[in-house]
C-alpha cells in the first residue's frame, strides 16, 4: 500500500481516542467568537494571529496559552459548543468512542463551577449519542501545579456528577510535580470507584512513570514516551500491558522529539508495549486523531499491520465494558 492508501484506510476504520483535552480542542474561530460574546480582551486581532502564536518551546510555553485561551469559556452554552465541535469531529474521523479529559480547576479558579460546565458537556454528549450513537466517557483531570488539597476539593465538588465521570487524571506542568504529590486524592478517587490515568514521562523522567504506576495505581499512562530511558520500566510495561496514550503531533510541537522521524512510538509498539495514538490538544498542535496517524505514516516506516495494532490497542485500552469492546473488535476485524 502507498502512504496515501494507508491514510485512506486508517481514516475509514472505526477508532478510539483516549487522550484528548477538551479545552485543547478550542479552535481559534470559537475562541474569537466567545471573546466577542463575553467581551474578553485577547492579544490577537484575528484567527491568523492566534495560529501564529502557536509556536511552543516546551510544555510550559504551551500551557500558558492553553489556560489563557480557556478564559473565554464562561457559560453553559460555551461548554456545550466546545464539546459539540469535538464530537462532530469524532463523527468525521470515525472515532466511535472517546475518553475525554476536562480540567475543572481551569474553570473553578475563575469562578465557573461544575454546575456550568457539566450540563454543557452532558447536553452535547447526549445529543451525539442520540444522533449517531457516539460513545463517550469523561476523565476529570487534576492540575498538578496546584496543591493536592485543591485536587481533593475538586473531587469533593465533583461528587454530585460522579455518574458522568469514569476516571480521574493528572495533567499540567510535569517537571517538579511528581505523581507522589497526589497519592491521597487518587486513593480517594479509587475508593469512589473511579478509574485512574496520569500524564507521566512526557517531559518528566521514567521515574515519574514508576511513580504513577506505584503511588497512583493508574490503569494507563498518558504519553509515557520517556519510559524508553529505563530498561526495567520497559520490561515491566511489556509484561503488565499498561497502555501508553501516545500523542505524536503534541510531542513534536512541544519538542519532546525535534522531528517526527525521531518519534519512538513504532519502537515502543515493536517492543511489545500497549501503545495507542491520540491527539492531546488538537487545536494547538495542528491536528485531530486522523492527522496524528497521517503524521506517523508520513514520517515513520510504519506498515499496515502496525497501524492496525495501534488501533486495536486503543479499543483494548479503553474503559468500555467488555461486551462493547468485543463487539467493536469484531467489527474492526472485518476491515
Ligand atoms: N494539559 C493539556 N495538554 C497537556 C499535556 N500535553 N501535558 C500536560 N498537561 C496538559
Ligand atoms: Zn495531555
Amino acid at each position: 500500500m502507498t502512504k496515501n492508501e494507508l491514510k485512506h484506510w486508517v481514516a475509514a476504520l472505526p477508532k478510539v481516542e483516549l487522550h484528548l483535552h477538551i479545552e485543547g480542542s478550542l479552535e481559534p474561530d470559537l475562541m474569537m467568537a466567545l471573546a466577542g460574546k463575553h467581551q474578553v480582551k485577547l492579544p490577537y486581532a484575528n484567527i491568523e494571529e492566534v495560529k501564529k502564536a502557536y509556536n511552543f518551546e516546551d510544555l510550559q510555553s504551551f500551557l500558558d496559552l492553553y489556560y489563557f485561551g480557556a478564559s473565554v469559556l464562561k457559560d453553559e452554552d460555551d461548554f456545550y459548543q466546545l464539546m459539540w465541535n469535538y464530537l462532530l469531529r469524532c463523527k468525521q474521523d470515525n472515532v466511535v468512542h472517546a475518553e475525554i479529559m476536562f480540567d475543572p480547576q481551569t474553570h473553578t479558579e475563575r469562578g465557573i463551577g461544575f454546575d456550568i460546565f457539566m450540563p454543557g458537556f452532558k447536553r452535547a454528549i447526549q445529543q451525539a449519542q442520540q444522533e449517531w450513537g457516539q460513545s463517550c466517557f469523561l476523565i476529570m483531570s487534576f492540575l498538578r501545579h496546584l496543591t493536592e488539597q485543591s485536587a481533593i476539593e475538586t473531587l469533593d465538588s465533583a461528587r454530585p456528577y460522579l455518574d458522568d465521570i469514569t476516571a480521574v487524571g493528572l495533567d499540567s506542568s510535569e517537571l517538579g510535580n511528581p505523581p507522589e504529590k497526589f497519592t491521597q486524592v487518587f486513593k480517594m478517587a479509587q475508593e469512589l470507584g473511579l478509574k485512574r490515568v496520569a500524564h507521566a514521562g512526557e517531559e518528566g523522567p521514567a521515574e515519574y512513570v514508576w511513580g504513577a504506576l506505584k503511588a497512583l495505581d493508574v490503569h494507563r499512562i498518558d504519553h509515557g514516551v520517556r519510559s524508553i530511558e529505563d530498561p526495567k520500566l520497559i520490561a515491566f510495561l511489556i509484561q503488565s500491558q499498561h497502555p501508553l496514550t501516545v500523542c505524536p503531533l503534541s510531542n513534536t510541537k512541544l519538542k519532546v522529539f525535534e522531528h517526527m522521524h525521531q518519534h519512538n512510538v513504532l519502537e515502543l509498539l515493536e517492543l511489545g508495549l500497549m501503545a495507542t495514538i491520540n491527539a492531546d490538544d488538537p487545536s494547538y498542535f495542528g491536528g485531530y486523531l486522523n492527522d496524528n496517524f497521517f503524521a506517523i505514516i508520513d514520517h515513520l516506516p510504519i506498515e499496515k499491520h502496525q497501524l492496525y495494532q495501534l488501533i486495536k490497542n486503543s479499543f483494548n485500552a479503553s474503559f468500555m465494558p467488555t461486551e462493547h469492546k468485543l463487539d467493536w473488535l469484531e467489527k474492526l476485524s472485518a476491515y
